[in-house]
């Protein structure tokens, strides 16, 4: 292998046809691969089966939690995700299976009614806008583009979104709110600096109302032996007179089961009152069941992590080889790509010469291996760039994934000679 930009074009020619010989072996093999979400396989699934054996389901108070009633979430599973969150148990409202229907309720709120620091519903603005720092999570571009919200792309850096951008943009009174994975990213797999986040809470907005997203949802997912924080961004905005800004949560979506977790709020207690009283026309309460079961078999922090120790066992050697498949079979093309390392969460960020990610995607859905869309990860699914490609390493098992990331970089490969030869070579 060689640098593919300092090839000459007869060089280029004879590498892609090499490399499409090889790409024409993998169509043979008929793949049926999927490195398309960030699920957990089913070992990690296995790891929180004991929890179902529960069967006392009467609460330290003495509630049967099988029963309605509490809203606002048990006690003992208040205080287990404000010791997670670093709040206090009254900044804490225990949800249901997902932090992300939490997240779209809360935008919801604010757009029916706002928040009890909004001048009147979002609804009632001739326009809203909302940060997104790209890439980011689709999702929660969704959920603000369900709205109808406007969507401005500020970009990602290792040290969180690009602030002189965010402080920028929320001079304009339309700027509702911006979406933060604070902790391990997704996709890109960064952890916000403290820098970071005293200028999310100190600064200045011209929405009275302006609510910071703050999904810790990869707080504890930790793959190294230095796991990753950062300040406590309601502490902070507390500091800076700001504590009705964030809107915090978690789940352990992640941590048990997606789809059968607990997921939680956590805010100032201004806006947890706000938000409670909102929510008790739509429901009498959560799944208390379920949040006892999660902590009687959690117990605490501590226990959380030492839960998140199996999880790593088996996700670090899932994201050690693709990094090394990227290194061995990316490097010495020369800068044809470039990828995160992150140390912790569920994805790595692969970054291509501009114009080359759906063709990526494209040579992988043909030889049956599924990757998350190009774009995904950008506002309405485009990446003005089509550059960038997310990799979620946690579902495949090792041997799959060996398969799988060396079909990726092969097509990588390609497309990047495509390019170099400014041919689109239909392979
Ligand atoms: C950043 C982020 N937030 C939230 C979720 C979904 O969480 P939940 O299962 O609690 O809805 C995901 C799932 O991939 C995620 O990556």
């Amino acid at each position: 292998m060689a640098d593919y930009l300092k090839m000459d074009a007869a060089q280029r020619q004879q590498e892609l046809q090499s490399l499409q010989e090889q790409y024409q072996q993998y169509l043979a093999k008929g793949l049926h691969l999927d490195m398309s979400r960030g699920k957990p396989c089913t070992q990690q699934l296995d790891l929180s089966m004991d929890m179902l054996s529960l069967n006392d389901y009467t609460a330290a108070d003495g509630t049967d939690s099988r029963n309605y009633g509490v809203l606002e979430g048990l006690p003992e599973a208040r205080a287990f995700f404000a010791e997670l969150m670093g709040v206090s148990p009254s900044e804490v409202i225990i949800g249901g299976n997902s932090s992300l229907n939490m997240m779209f309720y809360l935008v919801e709120l604010g757009y029916r009614k706002g928040f009890a620091d909004s001048p009147r519903p979002w609804a009632k603005e001739d326009t809203i806008k909302f940060i997104c720092p790209v890439p980011g999570y689709d999702r929660h571009f969704r959920v603000t583009e369900y709205f109808g919200f406007e969507l401005l792309s500020v970009p990602m850096t290792p040290e969180g979104p690009d602030m002189d951008a965010v402080e920028q943009l929320c001079k304009d009174p339309t700027v509702k709110g911006i979406w933060c994975v604070p902790v391990y990213s997704n996709p890109d797999g960064y952890t916000y600096s403290p820098e970071t986040v005293r200028r999310l809470a100190t600064m200045e907005t011209a929405a009275p109302d302006f609510k910071i997203i703050w999904d810790d949802a990869y707080c504890v997912h930790h793959l190294t032996d230095h796991p990753q924080s950062t300040p406590n961004i309601l502490e902070e905005c507390r500091a800076a007179g700001h504590e009705m800004r964030p809107l915090m949560q978690c789940s352990t979506s992640k941590i048990t089961f997606p789809g059968a977790g607990v997921a939680a709020v956590a805010a100032c207690e201004e806006n947890v009152q706000y938000i409670l009283q909102h929510m008790m026309p739509m429901l009498i309460s959560y799944d208390k069941m379920n949040q006892l079961r999660h902590v009687r078999y959690l117990k605490n922090k501590q226990g959380v992590l030492e839960h998140m120790k199996k999880h790593r066992a088996i996700l670090q050697p899932k994201f050690q080889l693709i990094q090394q498949t990227l290194e061995q079979q990316l490097e010495p093309c020369g800068e044809i790509a470039w990828w995160t390392k992150p140390h912790g969460g569920y994805f790595i960020s692969l970054y291509l010469q501009d114009g080359c990610a759906k063709r990526v995607i494209q040579l992988c859905k043909q030889a049956g291996v599924v990757l998350t869309d190009a774009g995904a990860a950008y506002p309405k699914g485009i990446d003005p760039n089509d550059h960038h490609i997310r990799i979620a390493p946690s579902f495949p098992s090792l041997e799959e994934l060996e398969t799988a990331s060396l079909l990726l970089t092969l097509c990588v490969r390609i497309a990047a000679l495509e390019k170099l030869l400014g041919a689109s070579v239909s392979a």
